[in-house]
């Protein structure tokens, strides 16, 4: 069941508080919003700026990635880490031109079949390019959800991870689906972070079970041995 008042706390804080001007965002263009995404799956924002930036230059289009050497592909992660992924984006550049003409497929079920993207990934790369209603669910999330739902059991245990799988769907927006997105993923990093998040100034603060109970150091609970 949607929750209209919790999707629509976090698009109002995205919309006047939240990040607009990252150079993935203002697109539809999947291929660039693909690119932040894998960029932005180990690796913070401000760290991945001038690589993104050098990427697209080299490599304007899924066309171009497809066709390179892999070394040239290494060269541009060179210094990222998690070389990984650099393998898994030219395979699924490579993906992307053999089976969809190189046009990204817009369902992100089909999207979570190529390589080195995710259900979550999916999610984004679909809502940011197209729309679509898909939930995210990346460890910035969890962390909000499991200190919002007071949720005191190990997020990565499976049946946990399914029980937030269920709750991001039934939590999400009917409109607005990019900004509510946009600011979970902001929310997560630069409001709800780790250690000492800003409650004060959390649109969530009212419904949050962590602020109420003074629990947000011990949410979400970590590994048990
Ligand atoms: N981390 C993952 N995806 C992101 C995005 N679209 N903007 C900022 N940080 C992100
Ligand atoms: Fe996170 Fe604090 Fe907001 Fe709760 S009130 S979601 S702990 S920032």
């Amino acid at each position: 069941l949607a929750d209209p008042t919790f999707s629509q706390a976090v698009i109002d804080w995205q919309r006047s508080h939240g990040r607009h001007t990252l150079p993935w965002q203002n697109t539809t263009d999947a291929y660039r919003i693909w690119l932040s995404e894998i960029m932005l799956q180990q690796t913070q924002v401000a760290a991945v700026l001038g690589y993104y930036a050098r990427f697209l230059e080299r490599f304007p289009t899924v066309q171009a990635l497809s066709e390179a050497p892999g070394e040239d592909v290494m060269a541009h992660w060179s210094g990222l880490g998690y070389y990984t992924r650099a393998r898994n984006l030219h395979a699924c550049a490579k993906r992307v031109v053999q089976d969809y003409g190189g046009v990204f497929p817009s369902d992100p079920a089909l999207l979570a079949d190529l390589p080195g993207i995710g259900r979550s990934t999916a999610a984004a790369i679909a809502a940011f390019s197209s729309g679509a209603r898909a939930a995210i669910l990346d460890g910035n999330v969890k962390r909000v959800f499991a200190r919002v739902f007071g949720i005191d059991q190990y997020p990565g245990e499976k049946k946990v991870e399914d029980a937030l799988w269920r709750r991001a769907d039934a939590l999400l927006p009917e409109a607005g689906i990019e900004s509510y997105t946009q600011g979970l993923m902001d929310l997560g990093a630069t409001l709800c972070t780790r250690s000492r998040p800003a409650c004060e100034r959390c649109p969530l603060q009212a419904r949050c079970v962590a602020y109420a109970t003074g629990r947000t150091a011990e949410l979400p609970v970590r590994k048990p041995k």
